[in-house]
């Protein structure tokens, strides 16, 4: 992805940022994202000074009760610790004394949707902080360069498009606009992922990217209503989204913000006037959870119709108008808006005829919507999952799934294994480095969605072990150097990626695990193969990590000899493996050994336990005889398929099902019922 949005790097974390993380931070308006994006920013930096200005007193004393909930809440479900919480609630000043936020590097305005109210507010923050302080506008759709029209210093200034709940909806709007600095736009893309969310860069036009999609998808939905009802449309919705338009409108006390942006967006067109009925009703009879209603065949198409038909509208648009990318908007749909999957993966699904079948009928009814403007393969020309930027002639593969803390399925692999493809007999690329998206995660392992469909079909399971694998099995063979970069946790099939990579790099509070047993199955993708070919003297510490999910933490793993340098944070790391890049191309690559290994004896495990989990005993016993057989292979190969083979036994065990389950429905396994 080259895009205009993105002129340096497309992962936030490979800018350089021109200023830290801030120490004090300034949010004006108290109403409901206020507190929420209060609550978040604590969280992440829980010893910054946090300013929530309002003119209401109440409304400050009603965003005290917020966050002091949300605190509460985090440590009644162990998500924080106690005295980690404290700080998060502590150092907050509510206010309505505009005074208190001369000292902050950064304000966040969060007031009503009012371009008068907006631009009053920015006066008043003007007429309080330094010149080098960044100030941001939550707004969902009025432009930047209308907000910050007047402001005195507008180089500093940006939008910052939070989605509700905004301390827990990662996705966050960063608008360049015209006027403003390209590193303030770095910094707080930078400073959001460094703090766990996942920014998206878009032009400043009317609705940006993600509103453009819900706000028309909401107010086609109430066009809908001459035809169809509530429910019903709701009920087709959730074919693609977690929950239907109006159930969503009646959260959010939406249908006004509704007739407010639609009616901004209609200087681009008539056709985005808003369903008059949006003004007149307060909140809508539809679906309960779980209510499911008959419609009609016939029906159903044609609430599916003209629902995708808006959907691929919008997408379009935004695409042929260059607001937002191809990969930001696919993934934001899903993260920011709930949808099931994203625009351009529905429209892969459909196929090319169907599609434009879809996207003409709803031009028909609709005239004036924008369609295609380009051909159907140019917008399915991206990579879904993962971000290619270079470096010193190295390209960087950034693993972006934050909705699965970067887990590994087929299609990451493939994508991972294309830019190897595209770029090894490029002679300009020296090599790669191949690392996850934000600071927690490299990689939470093989996605376990995906798992449920396989148990108990060992055939499936082997297979799905090799193609798996195919990426790992080219990673084994390939002439350019690769470096895993382990920015977090890299476990299961995450860790078996990382040590097929000609070297390891990681940062210092990264650590790995194999954590496989304690979901009744085990590492099939080399992961009881690799690790006692590569480190055979460690043998008996991967035993415990295969075994009994043990972990081993980027200093042990320094200590070993398994990672070859550590980092203090992001950026080094990569600057790091890029040079183990640089050094290690255009000289003979270290390799797998073929060549069987001895190993430290498995002692038998009568009770195997995992901390306080009592595991699986017959998993263990197919681990404990895989590992053995594995090792004493004549070649590198063969031992791979008892690992393939192991894969496909334990998946037709009990241990696996229950396990498997248990992660689904996110209680603790019970292996011995
Ligand atoms: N596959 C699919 N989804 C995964 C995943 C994986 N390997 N690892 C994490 N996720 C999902 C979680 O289900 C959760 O989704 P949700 O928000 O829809 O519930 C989300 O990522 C965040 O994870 P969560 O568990 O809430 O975060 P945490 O900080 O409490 O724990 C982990 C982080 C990584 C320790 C925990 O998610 C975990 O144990 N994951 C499984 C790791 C594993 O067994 N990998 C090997 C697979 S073979």
């Amino acid at each position: 992805m080259k895009s205009d949005l993105y002129p340096k790097y497309v992962n936030p974390l490979l800018n350089r940022p021109d200023r830290p993380l801030p120490e004090e931070v300034a949010i004006i308006g108290a109403g409901t994202i206020g507190p929420d994006i209060g609550y978040y920013i604590k969280s992440a930096l829980p010893g910054i000074r946090l300013v929530l200005v309002d003119i209401d007193e109440k409304q400050l004393q009603s965003a005290e009760k917020t966050i002091q909930g949300y605190v509460k809440k985090a440590i009644d479900k162990k998500k924080m610790k106690p005295d980690y919480a404290e700080s998060v609630g502590a150092n907050i000043v509510y206010t309505t004394d505009y005074s208190e936020i001369k000292n902050a590097e950064l304000v966040i305005e969060a007031a009503t949707e009012n371009l008068e109210i907006k631009k009053k507010i920015l006066a008043q923050i003007e007429a309080q902080v330094g010149e080098n302080t960044i100030i941001t506008s939550n707004t969902s759709s009025i432009p930047a360069a209308r907000i910050f029209a007047e402001a005195k210093h507008p180089a500093r200034t940006s939008i910052t498009h939070f989605f509700a709940p905004a301390w827990r909806n990662p996705a966050v709007e960063v608008v360049t606009w015209e006027k403003s600095e390209r590193s303030i736009v770095d910094y707080l893309t930078w400073m959001f992922c460094s703090t766990g969310k996942v920014p998206i860069v878009t032009l400043d036009r009317i609705c940006f990217v993600l509103d453009r999609i819900f706000d028309n998808w909401c107010n086609d939905a109430a066009l809908l209503l001459d035809e169809a009802i509530a429910p019903q449309v709701d009920q087709v919705a959730q074919e693609f989204v977690f929950a239907g338009p109006f159930f969503v409108l009646n959260l959010a006390r939406g249908n006004p913000i509704i007739v407010e942006t639609n009616t901004l967006q209609m200087e681009e067109g008539e056709h985005y006037l808003p369903a008059n009925i949006l003004r007149s009703v307060d909140s809508w009879v539809t679906l309960r959870p779980g209510e499911k209603l008959e419609i009609d065949s016939q029906k159903a198409e044609m609430i599916r119709d003209r629902l995708l038909g808006v959907l691929f509208s919008q997408s379009f648009d935004i695409i042929n108008r260059g607001i937002g990318t191809l990969e930001d908007l696919n993934l934001g749909c899903q993260i920011a808006l709930g949808f099931r999957k994203g625009p351009f993966d529905i429209i892969r699904d459909l196929g090319e005829t169907k599609t434009e079948n879809i996207i003409s009928g709803f031009q028909k009814e609709r005239p004036g919507m924008p369609g295609m403007e380009s051909d159907y393969d140019s917008y399915q020309n991206f990579k879904r999952h993962v971000l290619v930027d270079e470096m010193d002639g190295v390209k960087i593969i950034t693993i972006r799934r934050p909705q699965v803390m970067n887990a590994l399925n087929d299609e990451v692999n493939m994508e991972i294994l294309e830019v190897l493809k595209e770029n090894e007999s490029d002679p300009d690329v020296k090599g790669f480095v191949i690392t996850g998206y934000g600071d927690r995660a490299f990689s939470a392992g093989a996605d376990i969605g995906k798992f449920p469909e396989m148990l108990g079909d060992a055939g499936a399971s082997v297979q799905y072990s090799r193609d798996c694998s195919l990426l790992l099995r080219h990673l084994d063979q390939f002439d350019k150097p690769v470096v895993a970069a382990l920015n977090g946790l890299a476990l299961g099939g995450g860790f078996e990626l990382a040590i097929r990579c000609h070297k390891l790099v990681a940062a210092e509070q990264a650590w790995f695990q194999f954590p496989e047993v304690t979901l009744g199955i085990l590492p099939g993708i080399g992961g009881l193969v690799v690790p006692y070919r590569r480190w055979p003297n460690s043998a008996k510490l991967f035993h415990d990590m295969i075994r009994q999910g043990s972990r081993m933490t980027a200093k042990e793993a320094l200590d070993l000899g398994i990672v070859s340098a550590l980092a203090g944070d992001y950026l080094e790391l990569i600057e790091m493996a890029v040079r183990e890049v640089k050094e290690m191309a255009g000289k003979p690559l270290p390799r797998i050994p073929d060549e069987p290994v001895e190993i430290t004896a498995l002692e038998p495990l009568e009770k195997p336990k995992a901390g306080k989990l009592t595991l699986s005993k017959e998993v263990v016993d197919i681990i404990n005889k895989a590992i053995e057989e594995a090792a004493a292979k004549p070649s590198f190969e063969e031992a791979l398929e008892v690992g393939y083979k192991a894969f496909g036994e334990v998946a037709c065990t009990e241990g696996a099902k229950e396990g498997i389950s248990a992660f689904m429905e996110n209680r603790t396994p019970e292996f011995n019922k």
